[in-house]
């Protein structure tokens, strides 16, 4: 997958240098390019927004400046193989030549981006994240883009006002990235985890020592039982969603829960909704 970030602060991205991510770039899984939108200013101060139209308070980026920089770079549909090498696998990133593009557009405006979407967009060959700043990006922009086929997502990384997109730039990436075939070791870690395929928060995890502090690892886990384990992580599941994300079990299927299920979390003082 090829990923472009272009934000006035490229250097917000550093981290994703780091990690598995950073590994993934190294080995050719994930093609990361992060650009700076002032590149693509024409003035001498190089301005990338002005005034709103309408009035109020802040300042809005100008969608001229993001229209060349976003033609550019959607343009430019090299792949690693192309981008000379510093060490790296070159080509494993996939051929995004004349792949289509998703346009990423991080604001607290957006649909919220999820797990079901982190799945979805790992499926993509282009993800070009434009991380706005100030009041955010002139709307004509999105509108623009999407004209032309781009599919364009306005996303938010929840209920809360960041000062620009740089962050939720990074959660994307990060989320998606980690869902590329290769980029985590043991994909099988990928399965029973929060806001995996069963709907519900993930169980409590245990290491050595067995008893730390006066505190014991539950008895059921060093048994080897593995249908008493799977059962108790399951209720520990149940009982951690029913009481921190009651929506999450409002959220599942009607055949999402025996009777066992059901007993756990009555047991844990949810009620199931009235039929
Ligand atoms: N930019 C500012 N706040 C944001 C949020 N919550 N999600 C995505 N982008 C943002």
């Amino acid at each position: 997958m090829r990923v472009d970030v272009v934000s006035i602060f490229p250097d917000y991205l550093a981290p994703l240098e780091l990690s598995l991510v950073g590994k993934a770039r190294q080995s050719g899984l994930l093609d990361l390019r992060v650009h700076d939108l002032r590149d693509w200013a024409t003035d001498r101060h190089r301005t990338v927004d002005d005034t709103p139209f309408g009035g109020g308070a802040g300042m809005v980026m100008r969608p001229d400046v993001w229209g060349r920089a976003l033609d550019d770079v959607i343009a430019d549909t090299g792949s690693d193989a192309d981008a000379g090498s510093d060490g790296e696998q070159a080509g494993v990133a996939g051929d995004v030549v004349g792949a289509p593009v998703r346009l990423v557009i991080p604001t607290p405006s957006g649909e919220v981006f999820t797990q079901r979407t982190a799945e979805a967009w790992a499926q993509d060959a282009r993800l070009v994240v434009a991380c706005g700043r100030y009041e955010g990006i002139d709307a004509r922009v999105a509108e623009r883009f999407r004209e032309r086929g781009v599919v364009v997502s306005e996303v938010s990384i929840g209920d809360y006002v960041l000062n620009g997109g740089e962050v939720a730039a990074l959660v994307v990436v990060e989320a998606v990235g980690r869902l590329l075939p290769g980029v985590v070791g043991n994909p099988e870690s990928l399965v029973e985890e929060s806001h995996g395929a069963a709907g519900l928060l993930e169980y409590p995890v245990y290491t050595k020592p067995p008893a730390w502090e006066g505190h014991e690892v539950p008895e059921v886990l060093l048994s080897g039982h593995h249908a008493k384990i799977a059962r108790w992580r399951r209720d520990r599941a149940l009982e951690r969603t029913a009481a921190r994300r009651p929506d999450l079990i409002e959220a599942l299927g009607a055949d999402a829960l025996d009777a066992h299920d059901r007993e756990v979390l009555r047991a844990a003082g949810w009620e199931p909704p009235a039929s």
